[in-house]
This record gives structure tokens, sequence and C-alpha cells, in this order.
């Protein structure tokens, strides 16, 4: 098949593009190198079955594919926050030209949603069904009403103009190739221990998060994008932790002298997240193998070459 790959250059985009690859597929990835680089995609350019276009999914574009996996959107507070209206700009007009492009090529098309569509849940754990507690006027709404738009257009391209269309609500993952300036909890704890500065913890920790590693995330993925169902399907990890348990295990894992330092939590932060993978497991046969240790010893490796190869 020929798949097409937005956001291919980021984080999740080139995890997934390596799968579709070795699969012996023909991936095109583009991007606009907002937050990926070409350096996370290096392994496959000169390929044949490889193509690299740097495009903003912003504007329309043409080209014949069978299946698209639109992931592009920066995913961290830090940089959806640094140009808020760009941000609402690629999850609305972003999607319509990517759904656009579905419909007249009759590719099926994967949105890479989010939990943040749950907002500030008061269910828990949050299954499917549940419609979020968001506020639409905060400092995130560029990102979660932005992806409750981009649910709300693959559905009516859906129903209206018979896309075929598969949803997957992501929760926290983690893995190699996340940035290690995105403000993401488990990257900026490892880089935190490894350059020897103390870990920020913002509140008193008790928050809780869930965390899924990369590789379980695709399997999902893959899954979902071949199997018949529309979706919205959650795809993470339901084991939870509180962020000072995260910041304790980093810094056994990488510096037990570490320090500790608490700063004021961040407007509209969620106090718990944690998926309802009930769906996942019954309709994909899908659930996480990797154990939250593992995934940090692979995570840590890379940020240690990262960080010595400055
Ligand atoms: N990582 C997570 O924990 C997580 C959780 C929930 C949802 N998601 C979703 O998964 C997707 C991928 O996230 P990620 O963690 O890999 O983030 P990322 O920032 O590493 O990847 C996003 C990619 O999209 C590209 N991009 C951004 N705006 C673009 C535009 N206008 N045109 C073309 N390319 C553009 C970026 O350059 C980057 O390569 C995002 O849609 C994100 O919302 C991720």
């Amino acid at each position: 098949m020929r798949i097409l790959v937005t956001g291919g250059a980021g984080f999740l985009g080139s995890h997934l593009i390596d799968r579709l690859m070795e699969a012996g597929h023909d991936v095109i990835c583009l991007d606009n190198y907002f937050t990926g680089h070409r350096r996370n995609v290096q392994q496959w350019i000169g390929h044949p079955k490889f193509e690299l276009i740097r495009h903003d999914i912003t504007e329309p574009i043409r080209l014949e594919v069978d299946q698209i996996y639109h992931l592009a959107c920066p995913a961290s507070p830090i940089h959806y926050q640094y140009n808020p209206v760009k941000t609402i700009k690629t999850n609305v007009m972003g999607t319509m030209n990517m759904l656009g492009l579905a419909k007249r090529v009759k590719a099926r098309f994967f949105l890479a949603s989010t939990s943040e569509v749950y907002g500030d849940p008061d269910v828990h754990p949050q299954p499917e069904d549940y419609r979020g507690n968001v506020n639409p006027i905060g400092i995130r709404s560029c990102y979660d009403e932005g992806k409750r738009v981009a649910e709300t257009l693959a559905f009516d391209y859906h129903r209206q103009n018979g896309v075929d269309i598969r949803v997957v609500r992501i929760f926290n993952t983690y893995g190699p190739r996340m940035l290690e300036n995105d403000g993401r909890v488990v990257s900026n704890f490892i880089v935190q221990a490894l350059r020897g500065e103390p870990l920020t913890v913002y509140g008193d920790g008790s928050q809780t998060r869930s965390f899924c590693y990369a590789s379980d995330l695709i399997e999902g993925f893959i899954r979902l994008m071949n199997s018949e169902h529309t979706g919205p399907i959650n795809i993470g990890n339901p084991g939870e932790y509180t962020i000072l348990e995260l910041a304790q295990t980093i810094q056994g894992m990488i510096n037990p002298d570490a320090e500790l330092i608490y700063k004021p939590l961040p407007q509209d932060d969620p106090k718990q997240r944690q998926p309802d993978i009930t769906k996942a497991k019954t309709l994909l046969g899908w659930e996480p193998t990797v154990q939250l240790q593992e995934g940090l010893k692979q995570t840590i490796a890379y940020f240690r070459d990262r960080i010595e190869a400055e």
C-alpha cells in the first residue's frame, strides 16, 4: 500500500514510519518540521519506497495514497501554546485538508486524537463515551478543542461523504525521539537528571498520569487502522503513577542524589487521567506490554546519546 503519514518526522510519526517501512509499504512522510526533525527519519532517506515532503497541512496537497495516518499537530503545551492560532488552524484547516484528500482518493483516514478531549475529567478512568470536561476558552483550548473539532470533522466526513475513518484517542506516550525541551514530564525528568539538574515537580506531585511506551502505542495504531472499527478508541497504558512516583523512579535510575524542586501547577492542568482500554482489548485484542521500567531504560539510553552528542 501507499501510505501517507502527516507529522511523520515527529516523535510518534517516525516510529509509525519505521513499522510501515519494515512491513514493506510505500511511505510518504509529510511534515513542516515545526517540532519534527529529519534525523527521526534519517534511516529511510534514500530508500526507494520512502518519500519526504516538506509541507504545511494548513495548505491543501494532492497525492495518490491508500491510507492516511494524520498525526501532524504539535503535541506538547510548550509547542502548541507557542502559536495557539496556528495550532487551531492545524487542527481544523489541516484536518479538513487531509479529510478532503481522503475523500478525493478514497483513502482510509486515521486521526490521532488525544485524551485531552476529556479535559479535566470527572469520570475515572475515562471510557470513550465520556464526553469530557473541557474549557473552551483556556490556554489549552487551541489543542483540546482543536482535537474535538478534528474528531467532529472526521465523523461528519464519514457520515456525509462516506470517508472511511479511524479515530484513536492517545494517552500520554513516551519513548526515544521525544524532544528534550518540550516540557513533557518524562523527557523533562530524564534530561534534568542526566544533566545533574534538580527535577521539577509541578504542584505537590500527587496528580496522576499513565505512561504508554511508543512501540505499544504504534501496535495499537496499526491494529485499529486495519480493523473494521471507526473508533474513537482509547490507546494508552492504564498503569497509573503519581508524578512524584515517576520523578523518584527516574531519580533512582539515573542519579539517586538528584534534588526534587516544586513549582506551581499550570492553569487547567488535569489532576488525574487514566484510560479505560476495554474497547481496545475487546475489539482490537490490544493491550500494552512494555513495563514502565523497561520503557524508561530505552528512553534514558536515547537521551544519554543525544546529550553526549551535543
Ligand atoms: N505523544 C503523546 O503523548 C500524544 C498524546 C496524545 C495525542 N498525541 C497526538 O499524536 C500526534 C503526534 O504527536 P507527537 O507526540 O509525535 O508530537 P510531535 O510534535 O513530535 O509530532 C508532530 C509532528 O507534526 C508536525 N507538524 C505540526 N504542525 C504541522 C503542520 N501545520 N503541517 C505539517 N506538519 C506539522 C511537526 O513538525 C511534528 O513532526 C499529534 O497529533 C498529537 O496531538 C500525542
